[in-house]
């Protein structure tokens, strides 16, 4: 697998490792996404306390690590801006900067931002929203900048897949050396992304992070609705659609720490200036399985677990397709995909539930 992830460089709008599926289908099909960022509401709470004016009349400003096409942010950031402005007057302009890789729909965010009756624009002052299209494993504020950073449901997408997942496209499932190569790449890259976030952040600022996790037993549980990904791509390249080499490429770049993988920097002293006050492991009622359970819709159900599957991994996936293919042939190879995806989730719906883990951080920068 190269290491040149386009993650890092690709800023043509093509699909990129680690992109969320464009035209704002990510904000319409990421219920599980929206539903983890509940968990550190608390936190969020005590970090948004914590803010106070900096001075000079230098504005606050709130980063938004990894904010994909904001819909999952609206929330977060409305909530923050809310306690904040109990102690700080008006007059202190909020800048709230949603970062995230160049590739990434940032149009879908500012058309959600600038329209949705959610957004945090509404019924507040002097609040300015921007974005950052950099990479969060690079310094993306000048130093001591960031008042408030948060990121959900990110960190775990990796700077780069290191290997090839031989016979699967899921880390979880790797043979353990190439397993063991995902762990080191996901320690190298959360020290990097502590490290830039503790150059940015104020002295005494707050992060929150809810980090896509595992169990201490290394199980994200997603393993089922994985496996049958990947079956169904394996069924197109038996039936000659889709080719060994291509699918070969087929990884999605993430691995899903353990809770003492998120903690080690803090606890070995690598983290540079930063403390973590607070870490919480939670276990995720999956939405859709319990919209399922209550409806009895095989059907939607299927086609919900289908949406966010496309929404979140599909386009890392299919970013592997040799280059040479055409745009409709990549459309019918996708929807050959989903349709084969969607009968084996039909076929066995609680196989395809997740309970994603999901790690709770609240982190302080020293004072
Ligand atoms: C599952 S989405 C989560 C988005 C949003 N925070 C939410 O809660 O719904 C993951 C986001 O992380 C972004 N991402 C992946 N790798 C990144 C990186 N190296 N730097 C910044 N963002 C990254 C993806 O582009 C995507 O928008």
């Amino acid at each position: 697998m190269p290491e040149n992830n386009p993650t890092e460089s690709d800023n043509s709008g093509r699909d990129a490792p680690g992109i969320m599926r464009r035209g704002g289908f990510y904000n319409r099909h990421s219920l599980p996404q929206h539903e983890a960022a509940s968990y550190a509401e608390p936190l969020l709470r005590q970090a948004a306390e914590a803010v106070a004016a900096p001075p000079g009349g230098q504005p606050i400003v709130i980063a938004d690590y990894g904010a994909a096409q904001g819909r999952n942010s609206l929330d977060p950031m409305r909530r923050a801006i809310g306690i904040i402005r109990r102690s700080v007057p008006d007059t202190v302009p909020i800048s709230v900067v949603h970062t995230d890789i160049p590739a990434d729909d940032f149009s879908a965010l500012f058309t959600l931002i600038e329209n949705s009756p959610d957004s945090y624009l509404r019924e507040v002052a002097n609040v300015f929203p921007f974005a950052a299209g950099r990479t969060f494993y690079k310094r993306i504020f000048p130093a001591a900048s960031v008042s408030l950073g948060w990121s959900a449901i990110a960190v775990h997408w990796l700077s780069a897949a290191p290997a090839i997942i031989e016979g699967h496209v899921w880390s979880p499932r790797a043979d353990p050396a190439t397993l063991a190569s995902f762990a080191r790449r996901s320690a190298r890259d959360w020290r990097d992304f502590l490290a830039h976030r503790a150059a940015e952040l104020r002295p005494g600022a707050r992060l929150v992070v809810i980090g896509g996790a595992s169990d201490e037993a290394g199980d994200s549980a997603a393993n089922g609705l994985m496996d049958m990904a990947n079956a169904a791509l394996r069924e197109l390249v038996a039936a000659g659609c889709l080719g060994a080499d291509e699918y070969r490429r087929m990884v999605i770049p993430t691995y899903n720490r353990t809770p003492a993988e998120f903690a080690a920097p803090f606890a070995d002293g690598t983290a540079s200036g930063l403390r973590l006050l607070h870490g919480q492991l939670d276990v995720l009622a999956d939405p859709i399985l319990a919209r399922y359970q209550e409806t009895g819709d095989l059907d939607a159900f299927a086609a919900s677990c289908v949406g966010f599957f496309e929404a979140a991994f599909e386009p890392s996936l299919f970013s592997a397709l040799a280059p040479g293919r055409s745009p409709d042939r990549r459309r019918s190879l996708e929807t050959e995909f989903r349709d084969g995806l969607r009968a084996r989730i039909a076929a066995d719906p609680q196989a395809a539930g997740c309970n994603w883990r999901v790690y709770s951080m609240l982190i302080a920068k020293d004072a």
